[in-house]
């Protein structure tokens, strides 16, 4: 059943909520980045909220206005998203992973800023892996009986693309969006389906945010233990 203020089914809940997008630093100056808006992170956390949880949000640089009753945790790259998120899911019935996590970044940090020099190709940037951090918790679950959740944002063969990654991933339920020009990245509103590990695929048709968190819960619920 859908939860509301008069049936507040994440009451007692402990849900932790990753949002926005990391950001890897060359030098004081600059930094790898994407375009996460952590609109869909943020929404998630209003509505876990209204549902009755305590909700810790660890928002990577979003510059969006700490949502009221929301215990909001900053971060910017993805090993301080990494070392928030592990420290708070300790406890947490619920993870969700909405953050968009930088798959690399620079191998070397410059201390100082990066200069031209007159006639000089510049340097290649070479970059490391980051950790994953929700297959890390996928396959540790902090606490016993945790739904982690995870997102992906796919092109082409959206669905194929997406149950091959809930497998690889290891969590509960995957939420996939199809990203393409003008797509999900900054919008107000999203079209995806939600894969979860014991097979069943819900669609949730386009509309706001708003209601494809909704959803999320609707399905988290049920598999809280
Ligand atoms: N994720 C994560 N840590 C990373 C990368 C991704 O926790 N280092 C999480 C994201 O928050 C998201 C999910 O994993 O919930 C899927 O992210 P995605 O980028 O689609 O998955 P990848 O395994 O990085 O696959 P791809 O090569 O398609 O980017
Ligand atoms: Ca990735």
């Amino acid at each position: 059943a859908r939860g509301s203020a008069a049936a507040p089914d994440l009451a007692g809940r402990h849900v932790v909520i990753s949002a926005g997008g990391t950001r890897e630093p060359l030098d004081p100056v600059r930094f790898l980045g994407n375009r996460s808006s952590g609109k869909q992170g943020y929404a998630l956390a209003r509505t876990a909220a209204a549902r009755g949880a305590r909700v810790t949000l660890i928002a990577a640089n979003t510059g969006l206005p700490d949502p009221a009753g929301v215990d909001v945790v900053p971060v910017g790259t993805a090993l301080q998203l990494r070392e928030a998120v592990l420290k708070a899911a300790a406890d947490a019935d619920a993870v969700v992973m909405a953050a968009a996590v930088a798959d690399f970044r620079p191998a070397v940090y410059a201390e100082g800023k990066i200069k031209k020099r007159e006639g000089e190709q510049p340097a290649p940037v070479a970059l490391v892996r980051n950790p994953d951090v929700l297959a890390e918790l996928s396959a540790a679950r902090p606490r016993p009986g945790q739904v982690i959740v995870g997102f992906a944002a796919e092109t082409d063969d959206v669905l194929a693309n997406g149950r091959e990654k809930l497998r690889r991933k290891g969590c509960d339920l995957l939420v996939v969006n199809e990203v393409g020009e003008r797509k999900t990245f900054g919008a107000e509103e999203s079209e995806a389906v939600v894969l979860a590990a014991d097979g069943a695929e819900t669609p949730v048709p386009y509309g706001p945010k708003e209601a494809l968190a909704e959803m999320i819960w609707d399905l988290t619920v049920p598999r809280l233990t």
